[in-house]
């Protein structure tokens, strides 16, 4: 891995300057690898150490848990009305982060399309600044769904395909990897927290109007499964 840092001033820090595209839906599938790739491996080497719900500290670098100001901002935003047809309820929101505390451990990076600089040799991951702990598939949800509000509605197959070769990472580690239900869940926490910035950032479409029906389905069925 190479370093990008020029210089680190005391409120600063210079990076050398990329000329690279962002991530668009035909990257997806890449991206998704790269992405597998890194968290398998974290997990493998440290992460798996971590519990989701508590901070991770190595060294002098401490990771927030994936339900600290998570769940605030989550229940912020759902009280506020402005989520266009949210699938999950505060409620349902906080089972998931309540699941999430006992998933193998991987971490958010935010990976939205402008957080890759794509050139026709490699592709550098950029911006480091809102890392947390996070179950795998959640940071892949938010590249499809960061993707989808960029360029619209995504093929099925180019979703599917992406969750395929996320997946092929820690399956071959023997680890359960994101299933279909985890994955539409994490993608309407990003649609929660994503929305407020729709019409800003390259964001033309909520996630509401790109998102496969599937996505919905699988969890209404899993909350009438859950319902005693
Ligand atoms: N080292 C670099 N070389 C070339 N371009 C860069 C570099 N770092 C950042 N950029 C460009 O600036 C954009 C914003 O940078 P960065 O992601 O660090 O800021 P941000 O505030 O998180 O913005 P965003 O919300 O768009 O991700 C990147 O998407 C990229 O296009
Ligand atoms: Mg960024």
């Amino acid at each position: 891995m190479r370093t990008l840092v020029v210089q680190v001033r005391p409120t600063e820090i210079d990076f050398e300057h990329l000329d690279g595209r962002h991530g668009g839906p035909d990257d997806l599938a890449a991206l998704a690898d790269i992405l597998g790739h890194q968290h398998t491996t974290a997990h493998a080497r440290q992460l798996q150490a971590a519990r989701l719900d508590m901070p991770y500290t190595h060294g002098t670098v401490t990771i927030t848990g994936f339900a600290d100001g998570r769940r605030e901002r989550l229940h912020q935003l759902l009280a506020s009305g402005s989520v266009p047809e949210a699938a999950l309820t505060p409620e349902a929101a906080d089972d998931w982060l309540e699941r999430a505390a006992t998933m193998p451990t991987a971490f958010y990076k935010d990976s939205n399309p402008r957080n890759f600089l794509i050139t026709d040799a490699d592709v550098t991951i950029i911006d480091f600044d809102s890392l947390t702990l996070a179950p795998f598939g959640y940071d892949l949800a938010k590249l499809v769904v960061s993707t989808a509000m960029t360029t619209g509605p995504l093929p099925e197959d180019t979703i599917r395909r992406a969750a395929d070769v996320y997946n092929h990472h820690p399956r071959q580690r023997g680890l359960p990897g994101c299933s279909w239900r985890e994955f539409a869940a994490w993608c309407e926490f990003h649609h929660i927290l994503t929305a407020p910035y729709l019409g800003t950032n390259g964001y033309r479409f909520s996630w509401h109007t790109a998102r496969p029906a599937w996505t919905t389905d699988i969890l209404r069925r899993f909350d009438k499964e859950s319902t005693p």
